[in-house]
């Protein structure tokens, strides 16, 4: 259905049936359903919400709004810092004619009362129909969507996975490059604690592309990620140094040192300012490669590459609007 029809739909109403495994095909199976990790989506999942996230964006530039999402309350509980994934996820509700419940900072909700993860659930499900939520713990998210009524949408739990940043980091690719399989994509920079790359790699491993790691020692990607994706058939995904594999990049995934996940600050201090790119990087890289980054950026690529229309890291941000527009339109049955 295209979404210029899409405001006609009357409400259907939301199951609250858990689909934690999508089927095959059919939009219908998003109703609901808890969007936990990227191992819950195959192809043609992606097709679908991609398709959809394309109309999203043509309903923007027309009209910018609907209201598809009229009387739904989506809850932003964010236990994190952030900018993008929060404001994101409040854009898309609003765009899509619902309204949002924003709890950025914990420490002035009963969380700092030393409320359990599960009871604010619990009470944000109450009242709103479906929850957002970025928490410093791995594992968080299933936790949450084991005692919530409610969709759970997982915006980040510690250094696990974010599923709904690799949709939109594929669908950049997909908008900006116009296909996936054939390339090769390198990931820079944290690779053992970016829960972004962990979330992407696993993505991307549903299509035929090249991976390279190019990472610090001290923050590889983790031994289990990199044999996962080698038992997927991504090849060998080696950590390579980065001025031997630029050349032949068309995807260059930049992240920053995770500062937050070190228990040391003096490992940190060693790994921090360790790697760049510059303009000399982009000198010797394809005319076609993109450069994308999750942001923030810290220092880890220079201010004079973003002028040079590779650099995709800002579009990559519109991207996203589009893609968690089109997530949330299925997950409360409206496509
Ligand atoms: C990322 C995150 O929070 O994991 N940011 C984001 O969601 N856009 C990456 C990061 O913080 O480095």
């Amino acid at each position: 259905m295209k979404i210029s029809e899409l405001d006609n739909v009357k409400s259907q109403g939301t199951s609250m049936d858990r689909i934690n495994v999508l089927p095959d095909e059919g939009v219908s199976r998003f109703d609901g359903m808890d969007i936990l990790s990227v191992k819950q989506f195959k192809h043609r999942d992606l097709d679908i919400i991609f398709d959809v996230a394309r109309d999203m964006r043509e309903m923007v530039d027309r009209q910018g709004a609907v209201d598809i999402l009229k009387g739904k309350l989506l809850s932003n509980l964010f236990y994190e810092p952030s900018t993008r994934t929060s404001s994101s996820f409040a854009a898309a509700t609003q765009r899509l004619g619902g309204n949002v419940i924003q709890i950025n900072n914990v420490t002035f909700s009963s969380v700092s009362k030393g409320e359990e993860l599960r009871d604010t659930i619990r009470s944000m499900g109450s009242y709103s129909d479906a929850i957002v939520l970025r928490h410093p713990d791995e594992g968080s998210a299933d936790i949450a969507a084991e005692v919530s009524e409610k969709p759970i949408i997982n915006a980040g739990d510690g250094i696990g996975e974010h599923p709904t940043q690799a949709l939109l980091d594929i669908f950049t690719i997909v908008e900006e490059l116009g296909t996936i399989d054939g390339l090769t994509v390198t990931m820079l920079g944290d690779l053992k604690y970016g829960r972004t790359v962990h979330s992407l790699a696993k993505l991307l491993a549903l299509y035929d592309v090249k991976l390279n790691f190019v990472a610090p020692d001290l923050l590889k990607a983790p031994t289990a990620l990199v044999d996962s994706l080698i038992e997927s058939g991504v090849g060998p995904c080696k950590h390579v140094d980065l001025d031997s594999i630029i050349s032949e990049t068309d995807v260059l995934y930049v992240t920053r040192v995770q500062q937050e996940r070190f228990v040391d600050q003096s490992v940190y201090e060693k790994v921090n300012r360790s790697y760049a790119v510059n303009v000399d990087t982009m000198d010797i890289a394809k005319e076609r490669m993109i450069v994308m980054h999750p942001l923030p950026r810290v220092d880890e690529i220079s201010r004079a590459v973003d002028k040079d229309p590779r650099a995709a890291y800002f579009r990559q941000m519109e991207y996203g609007m589009y893609v968690r527009m089109a997530l949330l339109a299925l997950v409360f049955g409206k496509v």
